[in-house]
């Protein structure tokens, strides 16, 4: 595998996107532009990043972590001078610096590491990414010498009526040697049109000195778009989905209707597992095989073992263990740990809440900062009543209690194992294990009642 350095533009403002978020941090798929790139490079086997951040550029730091090193370009003076800032840093450095923007999202590892490895092969000092458009407007145009080498990258704004005619146009991803990329470098001016330094005026600079320029042709232009508004954004969040869904289908994922199955980047699906239609795995989710999922599925940072059913659910910072079922209108919020086994359904809300293996909660329920055993009946329209106004409290239920419907828990408090709680009961008391606890008024009968009424 090719060995290489990259350096990610990422100063600009993004304009056009009418945004007080820095357009690279923008997501596509769940996931931010910057980070499908950073992950592209990083699987082609980038052996070190740097961002060179300017809007937004703590926010931009933070969501680059330590993943990469940053450095900041205060103005935005152009390309060229944007990749000057990475010099102190790169200092020392030898061998292929790959530079790339973070408006890509749609970059493939193999398709940078076909430019690194291409790159090597032909021990070129400049290698441009380049690909064929319908309509290059707004893009560099390669401009090519009779013999077909490279000779410079001509800016829209600067170009002759017969190079704007040119199909070929510069991705805007490069490798280069490094000694020489900042060596011609410090030879880019700014007397163009837009008046920026211009990294790709560093090409014909490199050939007037009688380097070696390459090019690699990508073969799907659509892995270079760069996205500049919401528009470009959705075209991309399209092509995203319509990949992942794919990969899923071809790893032996039933999907029945990908059209309406939204699966963000770094989401996992195990075989024979079937998605329903409207169904939304976002990021941080990890589904185990032979699960069916959906009709109406939302599951946000949900580890979902395997043969669980659901449809009509949404579940979002859980986790949810093998063979279980979840119906139709279900609520997981974060820390609901729902073990082996267990059935939820018709309208219930589990948060903070251990739910052991083998129970049931059938209808209606409210369960909030409980830990319950397993082989628990919870009845129709049972409550945890976890919060007293200021705190909340954890409610305790041992293994097989039985809970009657529309019983009020009043936490904190402690049902034994065994248990058995009357219908219609509000316990206020810890009940001990294999004891039955009543707590509601006793039935009154009056007998000719409704006849002295009239
Ligand atoms: C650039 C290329 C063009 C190429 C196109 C591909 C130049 C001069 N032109 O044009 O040949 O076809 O990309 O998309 O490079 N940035 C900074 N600091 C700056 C200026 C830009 O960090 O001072 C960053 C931007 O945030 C962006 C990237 O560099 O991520 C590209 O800049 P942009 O202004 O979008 O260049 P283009 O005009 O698209
Ligand atoms: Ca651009």
């Amino acid at each position: 595998m090719a060995d290489f350095i990259t350096v990610i533009l990422a100063a600009g403002k993004g304009t056009r996107m009418k945004s007080r978020l820095p357009k690279v941090l923008h997501k596509a798929a769940g996931k931010a532009m910057v980070q499908h790139v950073l992950d592209a490079a990083k699987a082609a086997g980038a052996r070190h990043q740097i961002v060179v951040t300017g809007f937004g550029g703590d926010q931009v730091r933070e969501a680059i972590g330590s993943q990469a090193e940053c450095v900041t370009q205060v103005d935005q003076l152009g390309t060229g001078h944007a990749v000057l800032q990475a010099k102190d840093l790169l200092a020392g450095e030898k061998g292929t610096v790959m530079v790339l923007c973070g408006d890509t999202p749609l970059l493939t590892p193999s398709l940078l590491e076909r430019l690194a490895r291409e790159h090597e092969e032909a021990k070129a000092k400049a290698t441009i990414l380049t690909a064929i458009f319908e309509d290059a407007t707004g893009y560099g145009r390669i401009i090519r010498a009779e013999d077909g080498t490279v000779v410079k990258i001509v800016e829209q704004k600067d170009a002759t009526e017969e190079e704007r005619k040119v199909k070929e146009a510069n991705a805007g991803i490069y490798c280069f040697d490094i000694e020489a990329l900042f060596e011609a470098l410090g030879e880019v001016g700014n007397d163009n049109a837009q008046g920026e330094y211009y990294l790709p005026d560093v090409i014909s600079i490199l050939r007037s000195k009688g380097e070696k320029i390459w090019a690699v042709a990508a073969d799907d232009v659509e892995d270079t778009l760069g996205i500049n508004s919401r528009a470009q954004l959705a075209g991309a969040e399209r092509i995203l989905r319509r990949r992942k869904n794919e990969e899923l289908m071809a790893e032996g994922v039933t999907i029945m209707d990908p059209n309406t199955t939204y699966v963000d980047a770094d989401v996992t699906v195990g075989r024979d597992t079937v998605l329903y239609p409207m169904t939304w795995l976002e990021a941080g989710t990890v589904i185990g095989e032979e699960c069916e999922v959906g009709p109406s599925v939302r599951l946000q940072n949900v580890r979902m073992g395997s043969r669980v059913t659901c449809q009509f659910l949404y579940a979002h910072d859980c986790e949810v263990e093998d063979n279980v079922a979840l119906g139709q209108f279900v609520h997981l919020r974060p820390n609901a740990h729902i073990c082996e086994g267990v059935k939820i359904d018709n309208f219930i809300e589990v948060k903070n809440s251990t739910i052991g293996k083998g129970s049931k909660l059938p209808h209606l329920s409210y369960i909030g900062d409980c830990d319950m055993g397993e082989n628990v009946n919870m009845g129709c329209g049972t409550i945890t009543v976890n919060y007293d106004g200021k705190v909340k409290h954890r409610t305790k239920i041992g293994d097989n209690a039985f809970v009657g419907c529309n019983s009020n828990l009043v936490a904190p408090v402690s049902i034994g194992d065994g248990a058995y709680i009357a219908a219609g009961s509000t316990i206020t008391k810890d009940v001990a294990p294999g004891t039955l606890a009543i707590a509601r008024e006793r039935q009154k009968t009056i007998a000719g009642w409704a006849d002295k009424r009239k």
